[in-house]
């Protein structure tokens, strides 16, 4: 039964989502119904009395046409917010040189709050245009720049985690952009946590996660107190893990144990947990990952710049790992979630059939468009403990409607050679943010 008297909207329509990796699910012609805590208190056929009342008590009723569908939000797992001012650029060198050269400099300057505030007042909104409900952002190592940032996010209604980055090793970082003790970085991850519960107009949309930048960039101090930190306040961790043969290689010749084992051992790895990248990850690994209930944020973009190899999205999924989608803004370009998995689905052929015969290449690695879109929604969601990635009761509800009708990206159904699977993938593929015609977040209407 829906409770009605606390109905505030009703969507009339058809859905697409992905409950499960293998396959699209069609709710056609539903009513979903949102309480007035942005919840999904029903799922009913349109047709039905239920859902006629439902739509009489509503404070407001969308009705989709023909050509819309209503989706789950994206779920970004993986953004570096500082990055957003060099998008598109700087891809010339490898992570550890486009580190130094690049990234850190421009990381720096958030100690200027007018400088953040700018940067980030264009691009929340813009996530949000693309479809982007939840980001989940490595901030910078400025406490304040980072609670501007989920200032931002609650303003303008965007879900999100956001990590204050932590980084003091006296090699793995500049000697101007790093914390200047493991204590220092410690007490202001502490800090962060707590201005970023402490946020006026936080009711819960915007949380604070733990945010170790890499092993090479922090101490055995600052990862041992970041694991304290994150158990005592009971936080999310999030840090990259195995991302590229220097990097994976880095860490077993300090350690001689591997960044899922070290994180592990630092207290940092545990249910929740998001490891960017993670192309290197052996299975053993994968054993560990998946007792803890962590997972991956998988990057196919970026990957194929820093990453030296595919992330074999295929087999990890099938171990049971959680695994989500990020853009890794600004190692990967695309803004929009939608792109990133045209990106898997391609990396996951190049890793099926391998390069130009100089590898044989991996059996039995494609997935497909659904596969990606169950990523980049319910995967994520999973992954972080979210209830959300699917279009079901007791979900929040954080949807797009995607309209197929007026797009000049080349999306475009017809009506006598489409059904269902193919209007899905063809939004997958080719919608931009034009084809967005409405985004909701927490049942809140984003403009
Ligand atoms: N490893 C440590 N920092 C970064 C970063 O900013 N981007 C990527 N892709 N990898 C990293
Ligand atoms: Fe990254």
């Amino acid at each position: 039964m829906v409770s009605s008297e606390n109905t505030e909207l009703v969507v009339v329509g058809t859905v697409h989502h992905v409950p499960t990796p293998e396959a699209l699910e069609v709710l056609a012609n539903v009513a979903v119904v949102v309480n007035n805590a942005g919840v999904i208190s029903a799922v009913l056929p349109a047709d039905s009395p239920a859902a006629d009342e439902a739509v009489r008590r509503a404070k407001t009723v969308v009705r989709l046409g023909q050509y819309e569908r209503l989706m789950p939000g994206l779920i970004d797992t993986h953004v570096h917010a500082p990055q957003w001012p060099q998008l598109g650029t700087g891809l010339d060198l490898p992570l550890e040189k486009w580190l130094f050269d690049y990234t850190f400099p421009l990381e720096a300057k958030y100690a200027d709050a007018a400088f953040a505030q700018s940067v980030w007042s264009h691009m929340v909104p813009t996530f949000l245009r693309h479809g982007t409900t939840t980001s989940v952002y490595y901030a910078t190592v400025d406490t304040h720049s980072t609670t501007l940032l989920a200032q931002t996010c609650v303003e303008h209604g965007q879900r999100a985690y956001v990590g204050r980055v932590a980084m003091d090793h006296p090699e793995g970082t500049p000697e101007w952009y790093r914390d200047a003790t493991a204590q220092q970085g410690i007490e202001a991850s502490q800090r962060s946590i707590e201005e970023i519960h402490a946020l006026a107009g936080n009711t819960g949309l915007v949380s604070p996660i733990v945010t170790p930048r890499f092993i090479p960039a922090c101490s055995d101090e600052l990862l041992a107190g970041l694991g304290e930190l994150a158990s005592r306040t009971n936080t999310l961790v999030q840090t990259h893990c195995s991302e590229s043969h220097w990097e994976h290689g880095y860490v077993l010749e300090r350690y001689g144990r591997t960044d899922t084992e070290m994180l592990k051992y630092f207290g940092l790895l545990k249910q929740g947990t998001v490891l960017a990248h993670g192309v290197h990850i052996g299975n053993t690994d994968y054993d560990i990952i998946k007792e803890v209930h962590a997972g991956v944020a998988h990057c196919p973009m970026s990957n194929s710049y820093f990453a030296n190899g595919v992330f074999p999205a295929r087999r990890v999924l099938g171990l049971g790992v959680h695994v989500g989608l990020g853009t890794d803004i600004s190692a990967g370009t695309d803004v929009g979630l939608m792109k990133q998995c045209v990106h898997a689905v391609t990396s996951s052929r190049m890793l099926e059939d391998g390069v130009n015969g100089v590898d044989g290449g991996v059996e039995n690695s494609r997935i497909d468009i659904v596969a990606a879109f169950y990523m980049a929604t319910t995967g994520g969601a999973r992954m972080l403990g979210l209830n959300a990635g699917v279009i079901a009761v007791g979900n929040h509800f954080d949807a797009i409607v995607v309209s197929t009708a007026a797009s000049d990206s080349g999306l475009r159904v017809y009506d006598d050679v489409d059904g269902e699977e193919r209007i899905f993938e063809k939004i997958v593929r080719l919608s931009g943010p034009r084809d967005i015609s409405h985004i909701w977040v927490a049942g809140k209407r984003i403009k």
